[in-house]
């Protein structure tokens, strides 16, 4: 994608494809990024999903009834009369069923432009949504292809398949910001770059990479071990089992096998039982006295990566004195590592080809510099 042109003994780089840096913001708890759809090109706020495929926008046909809107953000429709490179396949319909919210809609195509670029896109038009709190107007699903809504191609593969990436990658910094409840919306800073990564910037220390698992579906590697360490109580846990590990940054929490649960919040400052019936950890015992780390990857190739009590507190549960329990129980043996885990490291997931069928894929996690690590603002 990059042709390099000797002139004398300067190698000058004349790039055909490009990097684009989204910025993240924050509305009312969620990250959104902002992608404009149509000519003229009507922007659009979507909440990135690394767990999810499509590119959904609700439709200028949708009703009140049929898309309720209670999130106090307006919403900004896709509407294809608008819209002179719009098609929108009435023939072609489909749904998505989310952990939070069901959709349905049919297929649309038309010209999306971020930061300049613009590149044919196809998305599904929603017509019924029951995301009535979402301060965005639909989702930027950035996993598989494969698991997206009929006929759509996701965002990024369809980036690459249009030679509009540098390299066949995109990096992620979510973001200095931390909602409260008294700020649920605070300045952000992230950035999610396709085409490139920022680790130069952001990360502290080299990105450390394992492989992905195919077939290509979710973001998701073998699962090797837990390990709490409590310098407080001098417990140290440590477990492991056979399962995977998800990036999701559409989940807030890490969701851990209910087989676990219990045993992982023994070796927290708080137990699955006061938890489970409805104690609220105070944001003070969010400390470094305690740390969680997590080894993954394949065997003989695993990495770890830890976060402390501290990188865990989520604030806002009814005030900002307490804290929401950072790990959450579920049917599985997997374990989901949500928008908390991931908010602590500048994240690159390498294709390795831009063509899908030279794909070998891997995520790497960096730990962030310091001035970089999400904070509550004061
Ligand atoms: C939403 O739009 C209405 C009508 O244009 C406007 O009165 C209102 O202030 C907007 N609300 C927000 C939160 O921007
Ligand atoms: C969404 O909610 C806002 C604020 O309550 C309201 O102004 C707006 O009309 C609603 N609907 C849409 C489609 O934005
Ligand atoms: C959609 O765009 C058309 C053409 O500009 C306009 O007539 C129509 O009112 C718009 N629909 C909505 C729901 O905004
Ligand atoms: C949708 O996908 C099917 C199956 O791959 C294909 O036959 C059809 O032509 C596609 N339709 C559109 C409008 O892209
Ligand atoms: C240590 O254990 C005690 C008693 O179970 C508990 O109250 C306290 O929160 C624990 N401290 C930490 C840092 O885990």
């Amino acid at each position: 994608m990059r042709k390099s042109v000797v002139i004398g003994a300067a190698v000058v780089s004349v790039a055909s494809a490009a990097v684009l840096d989204l910025k993240i913001s924050i509305q009312n708890t969620y990250s959104v990024v902002h992608v404009a759809l149509g000519t003229p090109p009507v922007e659009h706020t979507l909440l990135y999903d690394t767990g999810s495929s499509t590119l959904w926008v609700v439709d200028s046909t949708c009703s009140p009834t049929n898309c309720p809107n209670f999130s106090g953000f307006n919403r900004t429709a896709y509407n294809v009369s608008a819209s002179r490179t719009g098609q929108e396949y009435p023939n072609i319909p489909g749904s998505i069923d989310y952990t939070g919210g069901f959709v349905s809609g049919i297929l649309a195509s038309d010209t999306a432009t971020v930061e300049h670029t613009s590149f044919r896109q196809t998305f599904a038009a929603i017509t019924q949504s029951t995301w009535q709190a979402l301060p965005a107007d639909g989702f930027l699903g950035l996993a598989s292809s494969s698991i997206a809504f009929p006929n759509t191609t996701s965002f990024f593969e369809n980036i690459m398949q249009h030679h509009l990436a540098d390299q066949p990658r995109f990096g992620l910094y979510g973001g200095s910001g931390i909602s409260t409840v008294a700020n649920p919306s605070p300045h952000n800073n992230g950035v999610l770059t396709f085409g490139g990564s920022r680790e130069a910037q952001y990360a502290h220390g080299k990105v450390k990479y394992v492989d992905l698992e195919v077939p290509f579906q979710v973001y998701k590697t073998p699962f090797q071990g837990l390990t709490i360490k409590n310098s407080v109580n001098k417990t140290n846990y440590q477990q492991t089992w056979v399962g995977d590990v998800v990036a999701d940054t559409g989940s807030a929490t890490i969701y851990v096998p209910q087989d676990y649960v219990e045993e992982i919040y023994s070796a927290t400052p708080w137990t699955f039982a006061a938890i489970s019936t409805g104690y609220r950890p105070l944001c003070s015992d969010f400390t470094d006295d305690w740390s969680v780390s997590l080894t993954l990857g394949a065997t003989g190739a695993e990495q770890t990566y830890t976060v402390t009590g501290s990188m865990l507190a989520i604030p806002g549960y009814v005030d900002d004195d307490h804290c929401f329990p950072p790990f959450n129980y579920w049917d599985s043996q997997n374990i989901i590592i949500g928008a908390v885990w991931l908010r602590n490291f500048y994240t690159v997931v390498d294709f390795g080809s831009s063509n899908p069928e030279h794909y070998k894929l891997r995520i790497g996690f960096a730990p962030l510099k310091s001035e970089y690590l999400p904070k509550v603002q004061k």
